[in-house]
């Protein structure tokens, strides 16, 4: 018999904790949708009090998601949890997540609250938020560093208060799998209740186990688990939620309990992140890596023509990755590419769907197959140029001498006011950058620049990722192009431009 494991996606409040990585308000609410179509049960979709962005996102999902229940992040404080009720008052259904340290480290130097202090601050939040909140989630952070005895009482005065969800947090990723299940199996043999209460595992990767923590959680009772997409958060990350589905639905003859996503979804939301996080997912990572079907060794292919099983434990098309999938063509008209769209589960408007297949001409004029990641790329890419204060109108290179080249690049903003400048440097790349240095008149600090194809082969469109520091600040950016040169402007403009956007909202141009 399976159980359910419940899935809490924290990709919005602890992965975009990773740093580098900051999500635009359109990209939360893309992602928020994408979770949903994926069948996670709660995002946690921000931390409201923390800043007005992340409060308007919570709100603006909770009103957008009709199935996925949408928490919100409050540490223990009345104006936190205001700040939660408010932003989650119109969602189907709003869930919290409060908060307070319990470890010894943490209470001395972080808190400075005595235990005592921090049990009463338990009872006087929890119930504060169980007031407005049907399902009161307590985290006790830094669980697993904090002593069982006090861990234990901590989550009793929880229960107490009224939580009915208890999250385990190993915050630093410091435990390994035999100790983490075992803080499960205490909590469920000590926690005095008549409620039916959850218990959740949420594990950071800083040993790279969170993984097979999680999963140890699950063995002793856990029927929750935290983690984001792609292991993306703070430092090493925390628990990649697609390991943990296929992990269950894989070996469902040992673990006995499964999640309710729909696992052909996770493709696609995998990649959905990696292009809004500008992380590049390790070829060779589990799952969703590029790697993780190909068979490289004569042994292995032929044993794969023979029969997959051989040496695949799942197939691609599981997790949405479709070899065969039909690609378009030079040929393809409308209705073979709204078909596509359909297929892909895209709902865009006719004018959308207009103005996409003008670019799927454009890319079919350059590349003989076009693919449902090519698809992917153009509608994901789209989202971002639709959304971007500037678009590179013009870009003309020129080699000058000395191994110079001079650029021009020329941009349109929303308004239609085109900007111009030119430049010269050390390379076409270096040329064009300063130059857009010089439209917007700011020098950032190239902090990462990366070039990858959406697709194989030599007509592939290009993907250029880049991370720029300004003030202590960092921004990224992407572009997606068949020239690569095209691309990797598009990429520098759109970090430059979030940039003008944080200047503007900072000095209250924007609301
Ligand atoms: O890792 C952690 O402790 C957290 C808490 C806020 C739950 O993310
Ligand atoms: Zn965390």
């Amino acid at each position: 018999m399976s159980h359910h494991i419940q899935i809490f996606d924290t990709t919005l409040r602890d992965g975009e904790q990773t740093p580098g990585v900051s999500f635009s308000f359109d990209e939360r609410l893309t992602i928020a949708k994408q979770l949903e179509k994926w069948g996670v049960d709660i995002i946690e979709a921000g931390f409201p009090a923390s800043s007005p962005g992340s409060f308007k996102s919570v709100e603006a999902i909770s009103k957008a998601l009709t199935k996925t229940a949408v928490c919100g992040l409050a540490r223990c404080k009345k104006s936190d949890i205001d700040a939660v009720y408010e932003a989650t008052k119109e969602a189907q259904l709003p869930r919290i997540h409060v908060f307070i340290a319990t470890s010894p480290i943490h209470l001395e130097h972080k808190l400075k609250m005595t235990e005592d202090e921090v049990l009463s601050a338990i009872t006087e939040n929890v119930r504060y938020a169980k007031q407005y909140f049907d399902v009161v989630q307590f985290s006790p952070e830094d669980a697993t560093r904090t002593l069982l005895p006090f861990l234990i009482q901590c989550v009793q005065t929880a229960v107490d208060a009224g939580a009915t969800v208890i999250n385990i947090p190993d915050t630093v990723g410091y435990s390994y799998p035999t100790e983490y299940g075992n803080i499960f199996k205490t909590l469920h043999e000590e926690i005095q209740t008549d409620q039916d209460v959850i218990y959740s595992a949420h594990c950071h990767d800083d040993l790279g186990l969170a993984v097979a923590n999680s999963m140890a959680a699950i063995q002793n009772g856990a029927k929750r688990i935290e983690g984001t997409i792609n292991g993306i958060g703070e430092r090493a990350g925390n628990t990649a939620l697609e390991e943990v589905a296929l992990g269950l639905y894989v070996r469902n003859d040992y673990y006995q309990n499964q999640t309710k996503l729909n696992l052909a979804e996770t493709k696609v939301t995998s990649d959905l992140i990696s292009r809004y996080a500008g992380i590049r997912v390790p070829r060779n990572k589990a799952i969703v890596g590029q790697n993780a079907f190909s068979h490289e060794s004569g042994i292995h292919q032929d044993g794969v023509l023979k029969n997959p099983e051989t040496y695949e434990i799942m197939t691609p098309n599981l997790v949405g990755v479709k070899k065969n999938d039909l690609p378009l063509g030079k040929l393809s008209g409308k209705h073979a590419f709204n078909e596509k769209l359909k297929a892909l589960g895209y709902e865009i408007d006719d004018e959308g769907k207009k103005q996409l297949f003008k670019q799927f001409k454009d890319i079919a004029d350059k590349k003989k197959h076009v693919t449902d990641r090519d698809i992917h790329a153009l509608i994901q890419g789209t989202n971002h140029e639709q959304r971007a204060l500037y678009q590179v109108d013009a870009l003309q290179l020129q080699f000058v001498s000395n191994g110079l080249q001079s650029a021009v690049v020329v941009l349109k903003d929303k308004a239609g006011k085109t900007y111009q400048d030119s430049s010269i440097g050390t390379g076409s790349i270096v040329s064009i950058y300063n130059a857009v240095d010089r439209i917007f008149d700011v020098s950032p600090e190239l902090l990462d620049y990366t070039i990858d194809s959406v697709t194989e082969g030599l007509d592939a469109q290009g993907e250029v990722h880049v991370q720029i520091n300004v003030g202590g600040q960092t921004f990224t950016g992407i572009g997606i192009d068949h020239d690569i040169l095209y691309a990797s402007c598009k990429a520098y403009v759109e970090a430059h431009a979030k940039y003008q956007l944080e200047i503007q909202s900072e000095e209250g141009v924007t609301s």
